[in-house]
């Protein structure tokens, strides 16, 4: 049985800040910001909610397989910027969408958790009984950042990106390659804490807690685990590094992608990147670049694809598919 995915869609919210909008709110610079991570603007949302993106990439997805709601029988979201604790983000789509005989949960690995949906529902269609998937990474991080801590506000916006999976006949396409991986005991270098304890029986006057980031231990991790869980994804669907064709990459920093390329032994033209325009959209990152280079045409069949994510969890993935 191959799974495959065959359409994906993206959206992000209508307002575009640039480095140097962000300049003049705090004390920071286009230099600043660009020279250390290679962003440029990121998407923040106004009108638009987690939901209302995740549904727009989802019905451009669906679209582009042409596939109805009707036909899905799996819906997978994963954010860390649900707009409800409940009904969860995948449930709001699933209505939204009429996709009434899909089931309908959502993934918190932050920015692996479009990898962990991923793998989760290939899991599914593989077992039987599922066809049709629809994956979804969506997040409004503008929402979960201190815009008085210049180092961390500059670096996240807000998008969402999506894909359609379908069990398919035949071997040899589709995903062949899944490597997961947590690290919960370096969980704190990357963390935003929920609502505390709050009840009668207990006093807590605790105010909202913001994302907190030790930025220099987060990019040793990611230069260490990402080529290294790349590796073992390519070795799992049985290619040589050589033969991938195009590698997309969680869009955290520029200087991380290029270590990457680096210690992969890989040309920096095999990395297409989107975090100038868009920053770190975490679970949204991958499915939007994916989109973004499908619609160029940037992606043929048998191309061999390598996706991978990292960040908070410590979690990271990475998936091999030959499309
Ligand atoms: N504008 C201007 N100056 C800033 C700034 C900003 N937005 N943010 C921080 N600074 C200052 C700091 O206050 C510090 O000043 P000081 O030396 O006077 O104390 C200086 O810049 C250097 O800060 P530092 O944190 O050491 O910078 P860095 O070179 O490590 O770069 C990151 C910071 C966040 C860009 C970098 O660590 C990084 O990209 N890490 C990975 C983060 C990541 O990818 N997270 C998401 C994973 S999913």
């Amino acid at each position: 049985m191959n799974i495959k995915i065959i359409g994906t869609g993206s959206a992000v919210p209508k307002l575009r800040v640039t480095n140097d909008d962000l300049s003049k709110m705090m004390d920071t610079s286009d230099e600043w910001i660009k020279s250390r991570t290679g962003i440029e603007a990121r998407h923040i949302a106004v009108e638009e909610t987690t939901t209302g993106l995740a549904v727009e990439a989802a019905k451009k997805a669906l679209a582009m397989a042409a596939v109805s709601p009707e036909e899905l029988d799996l819906i997978i979201a994963a954010t860390v910027t649900a707009d409800k604790f409940f009904p969860n983000l995948s449930c709001e789509v699933q209505s939204a969408l009429g996709a009434v005989h899909a089931v309908s949960f959502d993934i918190s690995a932050a920015c692996s958790g479009f990898l962990f949906g991923l793998d989760t529902a290939a899991r599914y269609l593989k077992q039987g009984g599922y066809n049709k998937a629809l994956i979804i990474g969506a997040e409004t991080l503008s929402k979960i950042m201190d815009w008085n801590d210049r180092s961390t506000c500059v670096l996240f916006g807000d998008g969402a990106g999506a894909a359609i999976l379908s069990a398919e006949e035949g071997e040899g396409e589709g995903i062949l390659g899944m490597i997961q991986g947590s690290d919960g005991g370096r969980g704190m270098v990357l963390n935003c804490s929920n609502r505390p304890v709050n009840n009668p029986f207990v006093t807590n006057d605790a105010a909202l807690s913001y994302t907190s980031m030790n930025g220099q231990e987060v990019y040793k991790f990611a230069v260490k685990t990402v080529p290294e869980a790349i590796t073992q994804a390519v070795e799992a669907a049985g290619f040589s590094m050589d033969e991938i064709d195009l590698f997309i990459l969680h869009q955290a920093n520029y200087r991380i992608i290029e270590s990457v390329a680096k210690r992969l032994h890989q040309p920096m033209e095999k990395f297409p990147t989107n975090l100038q325009e868009c920053g770190n959209i975490s679970a949204a990152s991958v499915p939007i670049l994916l989109d973004n280079v499908n619609n160029h045409g940037r992606i043929g069949k048998g191309n061999k694809i390598v996706l991978a994510g990292f960040g908070a969890g410590l979690t990271w993935g990475a998936t091999v598919l030959v499309w």
